[in-house]
């Protein structure tokens, strides 16, 4: 069994990961500043075994001292300033948090001897490809500092990775739903917010004509990518989208949704891009990775969960 640390374990993809690891009966260990995780996203896992510390990944010092007491055998880093929009508004915070503190990792794995870290990027390095889907060669032209950040940490990375010997896997996420994302935000997911307003009754709005398509991903598919990544004998480094390759509109998301609220048609949000899909070859290639759950399977566990009043 292997000895992992996931950084922003309290957030949305950092405690489903937690919760596959230690059912897996890996040994976890978790850090988070709370800035925006929850501890009620991981109140399963503490039970379950996570050792969690409540501090920031830029605490070097603690950092270093944690990764060489526990003996990792993988870091998972995903905490990280995950809004885009926050990144236009505070591009200071942005780059602290999304490139100082992934060098801040990457040195507490280096001095450490941690054979292997996992990256939590995103499909904003692409920017507005035309490519449908786009494989993880396509150019790299992101549109936003949260993109730009997140590329700049991939390059830090794997030169780290070319550098000091350990293995860096860069994982690409698409449209990530699923339970604990917060769609209070104006910034959730679009999936989250539907749900929840289909849930209250109240009106949805659809930017444009609904008929743009997204490659969006069950966060437990996502979770077992992230357990793959860090645990599979033999990975190499590398880089690879996490998608399910199978892109649905916002119509074929109405179509799910019972029952179905007020729908509102808005003009398209300026910048939205039409088509969104990743190429799954290279995560199956790697990691063996294929997504299992459609939006389809999982929406009515979101619904159950959202009216259940449940955060997990
Ligand atoms: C994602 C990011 C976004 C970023 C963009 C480009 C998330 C949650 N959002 O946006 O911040 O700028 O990638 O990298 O990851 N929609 C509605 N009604 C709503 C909410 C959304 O119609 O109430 C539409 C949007 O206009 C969009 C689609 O749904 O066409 C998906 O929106 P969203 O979930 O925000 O994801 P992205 O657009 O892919």
């Amino acid at each position: 069994m292997a000895r992992i640390l996931i950084t922003g374990v309290a957030g949305f993809i950092g405690s489903h990961t937690a919760d596959h690891l230690l059912r897996a009966g890996h040994r976890v260990w978790g850090v988070d500043n709370l800035r925006t995780g929850h501890m009620s996203n991981i109140t399963g896992a503490l039970a379950a075994g996570l050792e969690f510390g409540k501090f920031s990944v830029l605490d070097a010092a603690r950092m270093e001292r944690l990764v060489r007491q526990a003996r990792v055998d993988a870091i998972i880093h995903l905490a990280a300033l995950v809004s885009v929009n926050e990144s236009i508004s505070q591009p200071d915070l942005n780059f602290r948090l999304n490139v100082e503190a992934t060098h801040t990792v990457a040195e507490a794995a280096r001095h450490g001897r941690v054979p292997r870290l996992v990256f939590a990027s995103s499909a904003a390095v692409y920017g507005n490809t035309k490519t449908v889907p786009v494989a993880e060669t396509a150019a790299l032209h992101p549109i936003s500092p949260y993109g730009a950040a997140k590329l700049a940490s991939e390059h830090l990375l794997l030169a780290s990775a070319a550098s000091y010997g350990m293995t860096v896997r860069v994982q690409r996420y698409f449209n990530v739903f699923g339970r604990r994302q917060d769609p209070s935000s104006p910034y959730s997911g679009v999936i989250s917010i539907f749900v929840r307003k289909s849930c209250r009754g109240e009106p949805i709005t659809v930017f444009g004509d609904g008929r743009q398509t997204r490659d969006f991903i069950a966060v437990d598919d996502v979770a077992r990518a992230n357990v793959l990544a860090a645990t599979r004998p033999g990975v190499a480094s590398g880089v690879a989208n996490i998608c399910t390759g199978r892109p649905a509109s916002l119509r074929a998301l109405l179509k799910h949704l019972s029952p179905l609220p007020p729908v509102h048609f808005a003009p398209a949000r300026p910048g939205d891009i039409r088509h969104s899909a990743g190429s799954t070859a290279a995560a199956r290639r790697a990691l063996g990775f294929t997504a299992r759950s459609t939006m389809a399977e999982s929406l009515p566990d979101l619904v159950r969960a959202e009216r259940a009043g449940e955060s997990d």
